[in-house]
């Protein structure tokens, strides 16, 4: 349990100019400032993630990117590689989110190969997994939580995913205001921390933080957190506000 520090981490996804950005961020940084028992990232667009990092240097924010290319550099037009993300200060990477898998074709091949690149280059991977609404109704939530997490995880060993971060986002949850009740929620995070044991060790679930994602806000924050396996958020519309997020992180 000691090692699972809460982290409120807001994406950002395609919305900010790099100026707007820098603003929100830096009004973030001074609403946050005494928030010391908690990790906060933000993954602001790539255009934004260097002025940000300038903007968050030496406050409690830390920067995170929403996506990376697992090749160190080449004739990858549009893509944007590890060292990159590296250098602008990027300290987390979120990978195989729900939006990527639909309409950009990731599948769980590729994020296991982002995964590989980003621990290779030290970035903290936040792995997002989750069932969309069809598959829950038919009762497949968990098998589909454990191929992705199985697949998306396979060959690495327990040392290799030190820093590993899972998120649980319910597809059916992200920006539609329909958050997993708490009960929804800690029932497939404890299935998921269930899984890590059975496919690595006791200790090694035990150590591994699992975010909530799905339509957090500030009034459902409190007793996400409050339930015994989560450990954190990942917000979308709610972190795109400095004062909102902030209520969120200050639980
Ligand atoms: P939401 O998005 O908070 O807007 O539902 C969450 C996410 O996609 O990470």
């Amino acid at each position: 349990m000691e090692n699972r520090r809460p982290l409120i981490a807001g994406n950002w996804k395609m919305y900010k100019t790099c100026s707007e950005a820098v603003e929100t961020a830096g009004q973030l940084a001074k609403l946050v400032a005494t928030a010391t028992d908690i990790d906060i990232m933000i993954a602001p667009p790539f255009t934004a993630l260097a002025p940000v990092a300038d903007v968050i240097k030496g406050t409690r924010v830390a920067l995170g990117a929403q996506n990376l290319f697992w090749e160190t550099e080449g004739a990858f037009t549009g893509e944007i590689s590890p060292a990159m993300l590296v250098s602008t200060g990027c300290k987390y990477v979120i990978i195989g989110h729900s939006e990527r898998r639909q309409h950009f074709g990731e599948i769980d091949n590729t994020v296991n190969k982002k995964i590989q690149a980003a621990i290779q280059h030290n970035l903290i991977p936040i792995l997002c997994v989750g069932e969309t609404e069809k598959e829950r109704e038919s009762n497949e939530t968990f098998s589909v939580l454990d191929r992705q997490v199985k697949k998306g995880l396979e060959v690495f060993s327990e040392n290799d995913l030190k820093t590993l971060i899972i998120a649980y986002e319910p597809v059916w949850a992200i920006g539609t205001g329909k958050t997993a009740t708490k009960d929804q929620a800690q029932e497939a995070h404890r299935f998921l921390r269930t899984l890590l044991e059975k496919s690595f060790s006791g200790t090694f679930s035990e150590s591994t933080r699992i975010l909530y994602g799905g339509s957090v806000k500030p009034n459902n924050i409190s007793e996400l957190m409050a339930m015994p396996d989560i450990d954190g958020a990942l917000v979308g519309g709610a972190s795109l506000d400095a004062k909102t997020f902030s209520e969120i992180i200050h639980f």
